[in-house]
């Protein structure tokens, strides 16, 4: 079986070979999803590699800098996804500012293997021991990511306009605090 890992980017040295697989899967027709969930990512990660490799330096001291988690998904020793934990300026109305964001990504052909299962569960391991919950938004018609997110525990708080289409404001609480 290809290994598998959740790597911090902190953990990352040379950015050369992440900036070509990025690019390469980023672009590929089959996650052309990505542009409507994370065009941010695709426009910086999906072009010009010397760009790529920049951008993932300053990813990796942001993280270094500031209380902000970044995890490559890797097959192989092959980026293929991103999951994040930080805690943006604008939350949406019903969240509360102590509580970090999830977010997370992985691309066609690596889908439905497990791995955002995996990177989803590195994740709230990070947001147990530095916060109180979490909260992401998901698109109405994003089934794969409400059947992911529901299946760790995250409960619908509410909707929101999107830039796409009405998204769905989740919520995740530490029930093992509360106990
Ligand atoms: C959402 C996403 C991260 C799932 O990643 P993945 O590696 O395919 O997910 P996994 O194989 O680990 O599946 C984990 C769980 O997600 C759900 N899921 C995944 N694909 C699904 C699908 N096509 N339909 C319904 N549920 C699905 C299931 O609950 C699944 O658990 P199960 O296998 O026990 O049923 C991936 O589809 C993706 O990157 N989508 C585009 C970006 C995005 O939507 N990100 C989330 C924004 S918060």
């Amino acid at each position: 079986m290809e290994p598998i890992e959740v790597m911090p980017i902190t953990e990352i040295g040379n950015f050369a070979q992440l900036a070509a697989d990025y690019a390469a899967l980023l672009t590929h027709p089959s996650n052309k999803d990505l542009l409507l969930d994370f065009p941010n990512t695709v426009a910086r990660y999906g072009g010009e590699s010397d760009e790529a490799v920049r951008r993932f330096e300053l990813a990796r001291q942001r993280c270094a800098d500031v209380e902000r988690h970044q995890f490559l998904i890797m097959v192989d020793g092959r980026a293929v996804g991103n999951a994040s934990v930080d805690q943006p300026a604008e939350v949406p109305a019903d969240v509360s500012a102590i509580y970090a964001n999830a977010s997370l990504f992985v691309c066609h052909p690596f889908r439905g293997r497990g791995l955002g299962g995996l990177a989803l569960d590195t994740q709230l391991t990070v947001i147990r021991a530095n916060y109180a919950g979490a909260w992401t938004t998901v698109r109405a018609s994003n089934v794969a990511s409400h059947g992911l997110i529901r299946s760790r525990g995250f409960k619908p708080i509410g909707a929101q306009p999107g830039r796409v289409e009405e998204e769905v404001i989740y919520m995740w609480q530490d029930t093992s605090r509360s106990l």
